[in-house]
């Protein structure tokens, strides 16, 4: 790697220095942050919206990039969750200007400043605390579909490759690339009344991305454990689920699917590569 000598050091400084007095000079970009509030600590006191100003110049482009700021800068005690900055790890899902989403992949609306950013927890969720909302429900869902390749071949786990055609590898587009930030769950007017025992798009996803696999053999076991009222036929094709994800993803589509091959509408079908030679 170059090494940066002194001389270009001098520079750079000099250009950041340019860059931060100009920001400071500039007149204030001032937008305003509504943000939902509830304190564990003090349970007498109800939720709240609370006010915060942010100058935009000096600050990043995204909500969580505002978030940040004020919890740096004005509100140590404003609590949210993130972690990657960059729409992979799911954790800063809450609601923005009424839409579920990703703060970090979400950009500040400069353009309106007199217009208000609300921001709320995602919807229907026990808070744990301010925009923290409580994930137990949602994880213990996903634990019960059992989200791991399984085979009934008897072979010791991890000793062979299992290989998988190109158009069964397709298969997988589109499902495996969830993030289980529960943007679509929490936006779906049949998960926030049965949580308890509907499963909600982001789950039977992960389900279906499981039954679907050509390399898991256990179709009718997992098709089987989803065979009741409530575990997918509470969804009625609203498709909030698919129209809020941040991903791009396709919830609504998945859920179909499982619906018709729970109703023997159409079969998984054999694996595109018979791998069973290589398997002995
Ligand atoms: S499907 Fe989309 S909205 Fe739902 S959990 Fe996965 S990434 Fe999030
Ligand atoms: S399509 Fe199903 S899962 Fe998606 S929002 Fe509608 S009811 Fe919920
Ligand atoms: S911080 Fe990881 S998705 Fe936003």
């Amino acid at each position: 790697m170059a090494k940066i000598v002194p001389a270009c050091r001098n520079a750079f400084q000099q250009v950041r220095s340019f860059h931060v007095a100009s920001s400071q000079n500039a007149e204030a970009k001032l937008k305003t942050f509504s943000i939902y509030r509830w304190n564990p600590d003090k349970p007498d006191e109800k939720p709240y919206m609370q006010d915060y100003k942010v100058d935009l110049n000096t600050c990043g482009p995204m909500v969580l990039d505002a978030l940040i700021k004020i919890k740096n800068e004005i509100d140590p005690s404003l609590t949210f969750r993130r972690s990657c900055r960059e729409g992979i790890c799911g954790s800063c899902a809450m609601n923005i200007g009424g839409t579920n989403t990703l703060a970090c992949i979400s950009k500040i609306d400069n353009k309106n400043l007199t217009e208000t950013s609300k921001i709320y927890p995602l919807p229907h969720m026990y808070i744990v605390k301010d925009l923290v909302p409580d994930m137990n429900n949602f994880y213990s869902q996903y634990k019960s579909i059992q989200p791991w390749l399984q085979r009934d071949d008897g072979k010791k786990v991890g000793t062979q490759q299992y290989l998988q055609s190109v158009e069964d590898r397709k298969k997988l587009d589109g499902l495996y690339e969830c993030i289980l930030c529960a943007c679509c769950s929490t936006s779906c007017p049949s998960y926030w009344w049965n949580a308890d025992k509907y499963l909600g798009p982001a789950v039977l996803m992960q389900a279906y991305r499981w039954i679907i696999d050509s390399r898991d053999t256990k179709t009718q076991e997992r098709l089987n454990e989803l065979r009741d009222p409530f575990s997918v036929f509470r969804c009625h094709t609203i498709m909030n689920c698919t129209r809020t994800c941040p991903k791009g993803l396709n919830p609504g589509r998945a859920i179909a699917e499982i619906k018709k091959l729970l109703g023997g509408i159409i079969q998984k079908g054999k694996p595109g590569l018979d791998t069973t030679a290589l398997h002995n």
